[in-house]
């Protein structure tokens, strides 16, 4: 053989290898959305601050701002960005360009006006669209997705598509029934329900949160058959309060004030649980096939 011809071979080796690498790899992330029955419970403080936690933790982390025609995340970061996922559903941008640095290594993207555009389009513009969402998969370890509040079709569909979905709840007697609510309505629509965990924010004590836990997964173990995690609770503290206004994260600003803690403790507890599903629709490719499937249904 000459020359040219092994050189080829080694190049077709090399390739063939590569190829086989990227098979093999697990290049999914982990999708948790946070959601609520009520609104402003402090679900995208709890997203942005425990997405800081978890870059602590050296995890690689995405926001999504799923809470359209609000724009909460970039607020809250006090960062503007230049476009949102609405650019790409419009087939303007790629997932690469809408997505913008926060704080820590942390990137987040912007809802805009939502994800009217995921119905009615051609089959061939969906698959390119959930292709380009693999991008996200391939750069990060978590994904959070931070949804509005309320029964509204588009936090349903967004918790029936997602595997592992955190209720944030305050100790308000209609935040809890409305939190009861919403459990129950995903669980008289989906077939495949996702994991529920629960977050208690803005109570006096340990005790007032444990209570209201108990409470909520109590009634849904014996009416919905729903076993919700308890992922602990979050004091009212007025440090947070102090950081929305700067539009610092607390995490950053208060790394020791008791908001802070707790989230922290709450990223150990995500961290620690055994995080396989196995499957082939994983990762946030997974979760907006899943998501358009039930769009287009
Ligand atoms: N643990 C807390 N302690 C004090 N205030 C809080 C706490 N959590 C939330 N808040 C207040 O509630 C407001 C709404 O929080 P936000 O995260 O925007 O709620 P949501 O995203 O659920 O609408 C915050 O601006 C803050 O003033
Ligand atoms: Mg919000």
């Amino acid at each position: 053989m000459d020359q040219a011809n092994n050189l080829r071979n080694l190049l077709n080796r090399a390739e063939k290898t590569k190829e086989q690498n990227r098979e093999s790899m697990d290049l999914s992330s982990r999708v948790i959305t946070v959601t609520s029955g009520k609104g402003g419970v402090g679900k995208t403080n709890f997203s942005v601050n425990i997405a800081i936690q978890f870059s602590k933790l050296n995890k690689k982390v995405v926001i999504i701002d799923a809470d359209f025609g609000l724009a909460n995340i970039e607020v809250l970061f006090g960062i503007m960005p230049k476009y949102s996922l609405a650019d790409v559903l419009r087939g303007d941008k790629d997932i690469e360009d809408v997505l913008t640095d926060g704080p820590m290594g942390i990137k987040f993207i912007s809802g805009g006006s939502g994800l009217k555009e995921l119905s009615n389009v051609s089959e061939r513009q969906l698959s390119y669209f959930i292709n380009n969402f693999s991008y996200l998969d391939a750069i990060s370890d978590i994904i959070i997705i931070d949804t509005g509040a309320g029964i509204s079709r588009s936090v349903i569909n967004f918790i029936k598509a997602s595997d592992e979905t955190i209720i944030v709840t305050t100790p308000e007697p209609t935040s809890i029934t409305d939190a009861y609510s919403l459990i129950k309505t995903i669980r008289m629509e989906s077939v495949k329900l996702p994991a529920f965990k629960m977050v208690v924010n803005r109570v006096d004590d340990e005790n007032e949160g444990l209570e209201i836990y108990n409470k909520i997964n109590k009634a849904s173990s014996k009416f919905l058959d729903i076993n919700i995690e308890n992922l602990g609770f979050i004091p009212y503290d007025n440090f947070l309060v102090k950081a929305v206004k700067k539009q610092e994260p607390a995490s950053i600003l208060y790394p020791n004030c008791e908001f802070t803690r707790c989230i922290s403790n709450i990223s150990y507890k995500l961290m620690n649980i055994d995080y396989t599903i196995k499957g082939k629709n994983l990762g946030i490719k997974g979760f907006m096939k899943r998501l358009a499937e039930i769009l287009n249904n």
